[in-house]
């Protein structure tokens, strides 16, 4: 598919008035994605596990205008109107625009909320765009009552991404790839997509315990660190390499080699962060509690051989991933010996969830 497949004709019919719900989740990636090229196109492929508990729940009344100049909407989150949110959707609206052409033809109402701490440190970008992405192609299959499902989740995914990058890997689950590889046969660059291969026993209903190490607002932007990729002494390297995981990881979610999969997902949060601590202007995001937390979970994991793991995003919080068979004994470890690294205690348990769902029509 191509960029053009997802522009639709301006509809004749035009509904005067409607409302759409939908809850969006977030994800962690496993493969990261790190760098970017025009239009969010990502640099090298990602995969991710869809989240469950964290997620945004956005509804979008629509009511036709009189004009068809500019764009018009208000966006309130929890109930309080938030100007400085608009920046953000207006700039997502100007990408999307030539994708769904009634968007100048209605004032939007965008009331969202999300199921975790507004200030966490947990990004709601992913889940934030994909319930917005969602909510406009409600809109569209209402003009259009022909598009197919899966027409509607690439166009969902597609919009998303033009919101932010990793927000398109939200629409499904349980494993979402996201940029062109080989190994992933219909793969884009365009869209995210369901994994589709097989996936081991060990792999359903993981466990993510997220622990809230800092729960302030991140010091440097992913656009910022995205960009510091552009001339990254080892870009190359590390653009290729996400190639080779992708192909070593669909091998390892097949067979359930816990101990290669560990292996493989420590090493991508901490090549993740590795490039930010070698770009130029270099940046930490980790904080000294993260490490702490890292090195219980090595110290755990050689006394109890249990198959607990971590990863990080692009902050200093920390995501312990493992399987469900193990959750009693890992979730005492983590209450009774990280909880104290993170801040005012908190942490949520989350795991693989299966995707976004509409709640009203
Ligand atoms: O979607 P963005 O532009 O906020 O980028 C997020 C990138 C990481 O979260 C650090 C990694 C990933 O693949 O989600």
């Amino acid at each position: 598919m191509t960029e053009k497949d997802f522009i639709s004709n301006p509809s004749f019919q035009i509904l005067d008035s409607g409302k759409v719900t939908w809850e969006s989740p977030s994800n962690i990636a496993l493969v990261k994605y790190w760098g970017k090229k025009k239009n969010q196109i990502p640099e090298n492929p990602s995969i991710s596990f869809t989240l469950e508990t964290c997620k945004t729940i956005t509804s979008l009344s629509f009511i036709k205008k009189d004009s068809t100049e500019g764009f018009s909407f208000d966006v309130f989150l929890d109930k309080v109107k938030k100007d400085d949110f608009k920046p953000k959707i207006q700039t997502f609206f100007e990408r999307v625009e030539m994708y769904l052409p009634f968007l100048k033809r209605y004032h939007f109402v965008i009331e969202t909320k999300n199921t975790f701490p507004h200030s966490s440190g947990i990004a709601s970008s992913a889940s934030g765009m994909s319930a917005l992405a969602l909510c406009l192609m409600s809109i569209e299959k209402q003009l259009n009552s022909e598009i197919t499902n899966d027409y509607f989740n690439k166009k969902a995914s597609f919009l998303a991404r033009l919101g932010s990058g990793s927000a398109c890997r939200s629409i499904e689950g349980p494993l979402v790839v996201w940029g062109k590889t080989d190994s992933i046969e219909v793969s884009s660059d365009l869209f995210g997509m369901k994994y589709p291969y097989k996936i081991h026993n060990h792999f359903k209903n993981f466990q993510d315990t997220i622990l809230l190490v800092d729960k302030g607002e991140k010091q440097v932007s992913s656009t910022i660190g995205h960009n510091l990729m552009h001339h990254h002494p080892y870009a190359k390297i590390r653009f290729q390499q996400a190639h080779e995981n992708l192909e070593k990881l669909k091998n390892i979610l097949e067979t359930g080699h816990l101990e290669a999969f560990i292996a493989l997902i420590e090493s991508e949060a901490l090549t993740l962060h590795a490039m930010m601590m070698t770009s130029m202007p270099y940046f930490i995001l980790m904080k000294p509690n993260t490490l702490e937390i890292i090195n219980k979970i090595w110290q755990f994991r050689q006394e109890t051989s249990l198959p607990i793991s971590f990863t990080l995003d692009a902050g200093a919080n920390v995501h312990v991933l493992y399987p469900e068979k193990d959750a009693t004994k890992i979730l005492e470890f983590i209450k009774n010996e990280l909880v104290a690294y993170c801040e005012n205690g908190h942490y949520i348990c989350d795991k693989i969830g299966f995707g976004a769902k509409q709640l009203t029509m």
